[in-house]
């Protein structure tokens, strides 16, 4: 289950100030972001959720090990089975290539009265257009582009080039962001209708952040969604959001 290329998760994750909060892990494992929850974010209880026994049995000896078994209640079997509900400030859905089985059992887990967070993981295609020439030459003069000294030389290869963990070498990182965007704007309203439908009143959902884990292959980029999901409370048909009393990530 290791894989060093999660390690910025498990480092933004240690980051978190989640003090006096309840969290689950539905995807829990042999406890990889559990332990960091309970160890360095100080989350008050974790629920840790996995069905392969083998991890399980490496989860319990890792929370032993770590001094958290006493914070943390393991369920073992499957996710979409818990009865729990109601009791989450904080669900983390570290499944992939999707998650978006366990949506419906993170809806029910959030705090009916305050919401909560989710963490969603995911593999998210890519299709980045190369720079088009027609495009180009509409905006720039040929012989500047072709100048190594110009500015609009210069700009061209910082597209092609910028941050090659979000993008290939000459194509556009800004179109691969937006394919990120677009599935985080569809993944939250359809949590939104999932919140209604589940819990029965309006909830509004908020992307906090979008966070690049890394490239899992060319073009297919493993994302962690930070999704805010409030409850609305409405009170003589005026919409009343509920206040955010911790939103504590960067970014
Ligand atoms: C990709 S691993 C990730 C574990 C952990 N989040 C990590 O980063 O190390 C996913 C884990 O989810 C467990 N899993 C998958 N579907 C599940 C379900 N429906 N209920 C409980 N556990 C499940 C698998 O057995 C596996 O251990």
């Amino acid at each position: 289950m290791f894989s060093s290329g999660n390690i910025t998760e498990k480092l933004r994750i240690a980051s978190f100030n989640c003090s006096g909060e309840t969290v689950v892990d539905l995807y829990a494992g042999i406890g990889y972001l559990t332990l960091h929850y309970l160890v360095h974010a100080g989350a008050s209880f974790v629920h840790a959720c996995e069905q392969n026994p083998h991890a399980v049995n490496a989860l319990r000896r890792n929370l032993e090990l770590n001094g958290a078994a006493q914070r943390c209640q393991v369920h073992q079997g499957d996710n979409r089975q818990l009865s729990l509900c109601d009791v989450a400030d904080r669900v983390n859905l570290g499944l992939i290539p999707s998650s978006e089985e366990g949506w419906p059992t993170a809806c029910r887990l959030l705090k009916r009265e305050t919401g909560g967070v989710l963490h969603i993981h995911q593999y998210v295609s890519s299709h980045p257009q190369k720079p088009n020439p027609a495009l180009l030459l509409q905006n720039l003069c040929l012989q500047e582009v072709s100048d190594p000294s110009s500015p609009a030389w210069k700009a061209t290869r910082e597209s092609d080039t910028a941050d090659s963990r979000e993008s290939a070498p000459g194509l556009d990182r800004r179109a691969v962001k937006a394919d990120w965007q677009a599935w985080s704007k569809a993944a939250a309203c359809r949590i939104a209708a999932l919140l209604l439908e589940i819990q029965g009143q309006p909830w509004r959902t908020h992307i906090l952040h979008i966070e690049h884990v890394k490239a899992y292959a060319p073009h297919v980029d493993h994302i962690v969604l930070d999704l805010d999901c409030r409850p609305i409370c409405v009170v003589m048909g005026t919409c009343l959001y509920v206040l955010e009393t911790k939103v504590d990530i960067s970014n």
